[in-house]
């Protein structure tokens, strides 16, 4: 069992948790993740490990309502528990000082994209960072984002903070203007293909974080699947992230939306 010791509204669908898991928290590095599961009968959830403090022993995750499991997820309480907690999963990030970064989130994405951030910064990273959201509200984690970026920009569709449009809007300026060496986008599917389009356009390598249905975490099931460069790799031990270029975006759009119809009618049942 582990404890969830804070539980807050980030967003009316954003929900942050703090979990008592020490040894996670004493491993987990940038770019991993954990799975959990509610109760014994639940879905495996994986979500991005956004922080951790090892003293405390405490891991910080954020995840937005869009189903069933993840409804029941917040409806879960500060000194309540969650069944299990498995992690940190996944390759970690591969963090260096390469000298001018950029590094773009969308939605919720932003919180899996602030590991990154912080780490890029420490390692002494000239780090450019790009939130985008529909609004203002949806804007994750400005503050903290700013103080590992050397500059931020905030785009949203409705212009309620920041600039009116979309990321790429902002990437292009920045690949004229800087000389940047690597980029990270993570957010919706097809966020991270736009941002890997225009980053080819520059020939500056991006990653991005994939995020498919997992079930067990350690490359058995097959649940995962991608196909990265023409062959076949599993997010959960393969990645999360892949450079964007080499990712099959049509499959992974559609192996996204696969369990679509039985997603909401799980949700309206749920709300019922
Ligand atoms: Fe089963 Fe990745 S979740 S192989």
């Amino acid at each position: 069992m582990f404890k969830v010791i804070k539980r807050s509204e980030l967003a009316p669908t954003e929900v942050e948790m703090i979990i008592e898991a020490p040894r996670i928290a004493t491993k987990a590095l940038a770019g991993q993740f954990v799975i959990l599961r509610i109760d014994e009968f639940g879905e495996r959830i994986p979500l991005t490990i956004v922080d951790t403090n090892s003293e405390k022993g405490s891991i910080r995750l954020i995840f937005q309502v869009i189903g069933k499991s993840t409804a029941q997820l917040a409806r879960i309480r500060a000194g309540e528990n969650i069944k299990d907690l498995v992690g940190p999963l996944g390759k970690a990030t591969e963090i260096d000082n390469y000298g001018n970064v950029l590094l773009v989130g969308g939605g919720v994405g932003i919180a899996a994209l602030f590991p990154i951030i912080k780490a890029m910064k420490k390692a002494g990273n000239h780090v450019t960072t790009i939130l985008g959201a529909k609004t203002a509200e949806l804007v994750l984690l400005a503050k903290e984002c700013q103080t590992y970026s050397d500059e931020l920009i905030i785009m949203t569709d409705d212009g309620s903070l920041g600039t009116a449009g979309i990321v790429t809007d902002a990437m292009e300026k920045i690949f004229q203007q800087q000389n940047i060496v690597k980029a990270w986008a993570i957010g919706p599917s097809k966020m991270m293909k736009y941002c890997t389009l225009t980053a080819q356009k520059y020939q500056v390598p991006i990653y991005v974080s994939l995020n498919p249905i997992m079930i067990d975490g350690t490359g058995m099931c097959g649940g995962c699947r991608v196909t990265i460069a023409d062959t076949i790799k599993f997010a959960c031990v393969d990645g999360p992230e892949f450079l964007g270029n080499e990712v099959n975006w049509d499959e992974f759009s559609k192996r996204m939306k696969q369990y679509q119809k039985e997603e909401v009618s799980a949700f309206k049942r749920y709300q019922k």
